[in-house]
């Protein structure tokens, strides 16, 4: 063995050697408690600040920069004010800014089944299954109070969530989603007090109840 080593050529013994000592200097992806070697520094120093620490460089002494006011994230301004915020001079809407179709209020019936229904129950009754496990029960869509309230109070649950009890869903929900989501919780209160009258003609037609 040692004769077919030595046998070998100048070049292809230092070939050898060479790759020998990379391996066993480049040992990334075993465990250790030992820094990593840093053979290429590259910018593996670099000087950075973490988040929310202090900076002497700008005035405010922080090294995060405050957004220039009025800056919105891409794709958030949508609409008017009314349908952003569900308020018109500090007040709330009492009618829904989106003109209120079929479709429509199924969109919010796909939204509300996928982020409502845990907590407020597919009825709005809140009686959800996160409920049966101990966390708060939401109070009841059917409740006169909340029959009352105004459609961009409703609005502004979704989006702002509701005194840290429920969190925002504005980061799930778009701003036409929380319409629609509106538009069915109004539905859903209509159902729970219908009468006949209240179904449209040619539906109680097809379903044989007139
Ligand atoms: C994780 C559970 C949870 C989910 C999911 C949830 N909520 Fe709630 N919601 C609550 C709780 C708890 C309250 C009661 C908060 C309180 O009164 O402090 C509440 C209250 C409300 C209220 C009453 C607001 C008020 O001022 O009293 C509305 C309206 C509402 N939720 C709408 C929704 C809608 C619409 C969704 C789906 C987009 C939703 N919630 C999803 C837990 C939830």
């Amino acid at each position: 063995m040692t004769k077919g080593f030595l046998s070998l050529s100048r070049f292809s013994r230092f070939g050898l050697v060479a790759s020998v000592l990379v391996a066993s200097v480049a040992c990334r992806g075993q465990k250790s408690k030992n820094p990593p070697i840093h053979p290429v520094l590259n910018m593996d120093f670099q000087h950075h600040f973490k988040t929310q620490e202090g900076s002497s460089f700008f005035e405010d002494g922080r090294a995060m920069r405050p957004k220039v006011p009025g800056t919105i994230a891409r794709g958030e301004l949508v609409g008017s004010e009314e349908l952003r915020t569900g308020k018109a001079g500090g007040e709330y809407l009492q009618e829904s800014p989106l003109t209120v179709t079929t479709e429509l209020v199924k969109r919010g019936q796909d939204r509300y089944e996928i982020f409502c229904t845990p907590c407020h129950g597919s009825a709005g009754y809140g009686d959800g299954i996160v409920t049966k496990r101990g966390n708060l029960p939401p109070p009841s869509f059917h409740d006169e109070r909340i029959v009352q309230m105004p459609v961009g109070q409703l609005y502004e649950s979704i989006q702002a969530g509701v005194r840290g009890n429920m969190p925002s869903y504005a980061n799930r929900i778009s701003v036409k989603d929380r319409w629609a989501v509106v538009a069915y919780m109004r539905a859903l209160q209509m159902s729970q007090n219908a009468d006949i009258d209240d179904i449209p003609e040619d539906v109680s037609r097809e379903k044989g109840w007139k």
